[in-house]
């Protein structure tokens, strides 16, 4: 079978990386995949949202299958033009992949439904919404912008003034381009996080293994956003209890109503929670494996990654087993110095023994091959995965590893894990 990846991350290292595990596979394409993916597929000079030059190139190559990772090439309609082209993918079509390319949409959904997720309202008109926050004067307060906006588009304002700038920014400066053009004002909702990612093929959803990512740049949760900067899994704060709750109240209702709405989800749907004091909330729906969680998920995954993803495309996902090793992992993501503001690339990297110690896996996210020697190409580098048989090893041999790898300016976050042994310790 020749396979074609779209995406060029670490989520998409992990995916190749898993997909190659299946005898029938023949070749594997990334578009475009980075420097070390190249050591894993062929790597196609095609950006993941050029969908038409992907679409031409899948058909070339007569790809059996396709899996969409970004949320970009989903939200702009990727799976439905290869699909119409008679190639098989894995992925939410256009209609599906809106529960993230539009947070009005989510948000309505669930009000429609009755799924948890915080309190909220809508606006298309900036002096409309401080006019409603001035009111409500409930701070911290959720400022976010409708559309996909690289995964910064929510800001936490603690008072008025930084309320009022976050609206400005978004609507009238458009920081986000046209995806402020609507906004969600919503309830600031308080408990640990948990990521759940899960497989579905609009009759069944199979939660894979929880996980729990770190947001911010620097220890303590300090720091700005960033895509994400490190993940554990199983989250240990996402006990068998509030699983039976968020099957019942949020994953089972959300797949029903994507149904109902004619909008049948496959693919990936990925929940991100909040275990507030009221129960599981939504916080954010997203149409995709999420990168770094992925790079923690599918090396527990003991069933074949792409026999799964093939059922969720036939609809026949209710006659797998999908079953998850009971060991724990751990990704520490290595970034260039200054990320996620400015940052140097094309540093020589340095690997020592990271990638002969066992149970490690070095997962490429931002590298690229310059003259034949890899060097770093983005702000998020690599992330150094490590399994074991509970967190702390994971987490102590993840940090063994990453103490191997150095480039000009390179830095970690120190603390990947703590709140959860935290947690387990309680
Ligand atoms: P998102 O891009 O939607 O994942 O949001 C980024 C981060 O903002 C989340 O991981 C949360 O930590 C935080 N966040 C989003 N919505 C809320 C909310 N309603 N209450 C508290 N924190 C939130
Ligand atoms: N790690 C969060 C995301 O993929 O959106």
């Amino acid at each position: 079978m020749k396979i074609l990846v779209v995406g060029g991350g670490g989520r998409e290292h992990a995916i190749i990386k898993k997909i190659k595990e299946n005898p029938a596979v023949t070749e594997i394409f990334a578009c475009p995949g980075n420097g070390g993916i190249a050591k894993d597929a062929v790597c196609v000079d095609i950006g993941a949202k050029d969908l038409d030059k992907i679409a031409d190139f899948a058909q070339k190559e007569q790809i059996d299958f396709c899996v969409v990772a970004p949320d970009d090439p989903l939200v702009l309609g990727l799976v439905d033009l290869l699909e119409s082209k008679g190639i098989p993918c894995f992925g939410p079509d256009k209609k599906a992949a809106i529960l993230e390319g539009s947070k009005v949409f989510s948000k309505d959904l669930m009000k429609k439904y009755n799924i948890p997720t915080a309190r909220y309202e809508v606006f298309e008109d900036a002096d409309a919404a401080i006019e409603y926050i001035r009111t409500q004067n409930e701070f911290p307060t959720v400022i976010k912008a409708d559309g996909l906006a690289l995964g910064k588009g929510v800001i936490i304002a603690e008072s008025m003034e930084q309320a009022e700038d976050a609206v400005k920014s978004i609507m009238e400066d458009k920081l986000f381009g046209d995806s402020g053009n609507h906004i969600v004002v919503e309830e600031f909702l308080t408990g640990p996080e948990v990521s759940v990612l899960s497989f579905t093929d609009g009759k069944t959803v199979v939660p894979m293994i929880s996980s729990m990512d770190h947001k911010r740049a620097l220890d303590g949760d300090k720091g700005l956003n960033t895509g994400g900067m490190g993940t554990v899994a199983p989250n240990p704060y996402y006990t068998e209890e509030i699983a039976k709750i968020c099957m019942d109240t949020i994953f089972l209702p959300t797949m029903q109503a994507m149904n109902q709405e004619g909008r049948t989800f496959k693919g990936c749907l990925y929940f991100g929670l909040m275990l507030t004091p009221k129960g599981p909330k939504v916080i954010e729906y997203n149409c995709r494996f999420g990168d770094p969680e992925t790079q923690v998920v599918l090396p527990l995954l003991k069933t074949d990654l792409l026999t799964v993803m093939q059922a969720v495309h036939d609809e026949t996902l209710s006659d797998l087993n999908v079953e998850f090793s009971s060991d724990s992992a751990a990704c520490v993501i290595v970034a260039s110095g200054g990320y996620p503001q400015s940052y140097k690339k094309g540093c020589l990297m340095d690997f020592g023994n990271a990638e002969s110690l066992p149970d490690i896996t070095v997962y490429h996210a931002g590298t690229a091959l310059k003259d034949g020697q890899l060097v770093t190409a983005g702000g998020r580098v690599l992330g150094v995965t490590a399994t074991g048989a509970n967190l702390p090893t994971a987490l102590k041999k993840a940090y063994s590893a990453v103490s191997e790898i150095s480039f000009d300016g390179a830095f970690c976050r120190k603390d990947i894990g703590a709140r959860a042994l935290q947690a387990l310790r309680k």
